[in-house]
């Protein structure tokens, strides 16, 4: 079965395309293409995200994505070329189609101008479903996708699927490659050995919790952060720095040459907020906060100083977010430990877990995303809509609606 993706929920514009097949045991899928837009460099200005210019980068972006992804031609998409009579204009969009489009899209002109162009060269590629991020995350992005989505599934006479974009971070974590787990398009990929009950640690900008798993898509939500999301909080404590955003790898390379050119530590520690707290709730914002008080208590910050802030800063949230996990993996006897969302990249993190695993947890296997799949993509939502379809999740385009607050509770 193939499908493509959308995801738009935050400053990345993705599409990707899959041919999947199989169940949770057997599952085969070749990824025939997969595109990502970021919109890192335009959001650095404000310092984080800034929805409704994610938005327009969305609605400019879509099209010459979907271009690009069903240009890749692998022998399987089938197109004509562009026709110029009127006749066959009318024959691969008719009319109804097109108004519903414009109305669809009503409030993104130039997309509809775009697309219906688009729609009106070319002929219905090979894709027997639309996976599409409905929620949670920006609701004037998450809007763009969904009605792109919608505006495609009518040109197209496919139906949609829509995906949690939780639940795709969730399963980027699990797909791994034949070729030795390395990154890169038109590889099969597989879910392999996968036992029940997991946690999911899943981190990123907009998002920090612990999620456990009883089986597929039951999912029950053990915590989450009660103010910023730890990426956020990088973003934030980055921008203090004077570092760029995303702030994340900034704050990680750092902290890093903290660590191999062995600087002293920083004098000051910062504080572990709710590390001791009997649930599984996070809080980062005082954190943060802490990090403000110490730089203007510091004036302008020597290069030295900057490297000891990054690295007692991911120190302390390397050193919360391991005690919440290992409190979730003894509470619930989980097997397996999944880490998710674009914190999931940074290695410190990833290293600190790692050793607690071998140590205390030994049982327990962790899964984290391939390079380039912790940030947001399409192809985890591919993945994850493919996955849905085998239980006949499918919405009709008109009742499709984005859920900014989307949760991953009891779906
Ligand atoms: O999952 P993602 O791409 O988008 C959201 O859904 O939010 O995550 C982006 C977040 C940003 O806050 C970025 O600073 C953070 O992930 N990030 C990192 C690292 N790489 C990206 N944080 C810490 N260490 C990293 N290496
Ligand atoms: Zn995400």
């Amino acid at each position: 079965m193939k499908i493509l993706a959308i995801e738009t929920s935050c400053d990345e514009t993705g599409i990707s395309v899959i041919d999947a097949s199989g169940s949770f045991e057997n599952f085969k899928c070749s990824v025939l293409a997969d595109e990502l837009l970021s919109q890192a460099s335009l959001h650095a200005e404000y310092g984080g995200v800034f929805p409704n210019l994610a938005k327009r980068e969305h609605s400019r972006n879509l099209v010459p994505l979907l271009k690009k992804v069903l240009g890749i031609n692998y022998g399987i998409f089938n197109f004509q070329p562009a026709c110029a009579g009127r006749f066959l204009i009318f024959k691969q969009l008719p009319k109804s189609k097109t108004e519903k489009i414009k109305e669809i899209l009503g409030r993104e002109p130039e997309l509809a101008k775009q697309l219906l162009k688009f729609l009106r060269n070319t002929k219905k590629p090979e894709v027997d479903a639309i996976a599409v991020t409905y929620g949670p995350g920006l609701a004037p992005a998450l809007w763009v996708g969904v009605n792109f989505a919608r505006a495609l599934s009518i040109a197209w006479s496919i139906p949609i699927v829509p995906v949690n974009h939780m639940e795709g971070h969730v399963f980027s974590a699990l797909l791994r490659t034949e070729n030795n787990f390395q990154f890169s398009t038109c590889l099969r990929r597989q879910v392999f050995n996968f036992q029940f009950p997991a946690v999911a640690l899943l981190i990123s900008g907009g998002h920090t919790q612990l999620v456990l798993m009883r089986d597929w898509f039951k999912y029950e939500l053990l915590g989450e952060t009660r103010d910023d999301a730890v990426g956020e909080a990088f973003d934030k404590v980055a921008r203090l720095l004077g570092l760029p955003y995303p702030g994340g790898p900034e704050i990680s390379k750092l902290a890093e040459e903290a660590r191999s050119s062995k600087l002293e530590p920083l004098s000051s520690k910062l504080p572990r907020p709710m590390i001791d707290t009997d649930d599984y709730d996070f809080s980062f914002a005082g954190l943060k906060t802490a990090v403000l008080t110490l730089t203007k208590k510091l004036g302008e910050l020597s290069e030295v100083q900057k490297k000891q802030i990054a690295r007692e800063f991911e120190d302390a949230t390397a050193d919360v977010l391991l005690q919440k996990v290992a409190r979730a993996l003894a509470e619930t006897g989980a097997k397996t430990l999944i880490l998710g969302g674009g914190v999931a990249a940074n290695s410190h993190i990833n290293k600190r877990i790692a050793e607690a695993l071998k140590d205390e947890f030994r049982e327990v296997e962790m899964f984290t995303p391939a390079r380039g799949l912790t940030g947001d993509n399409a192809l985890m939502i591919a993945v994850a809509g493919y996955f849905r379809t085998l239980s006949g999740e499918y919405v009709a385009q008109e009742d499709l609606v984005a859920e900014a607050n989307l949760t991953l509770h009891n779906l």
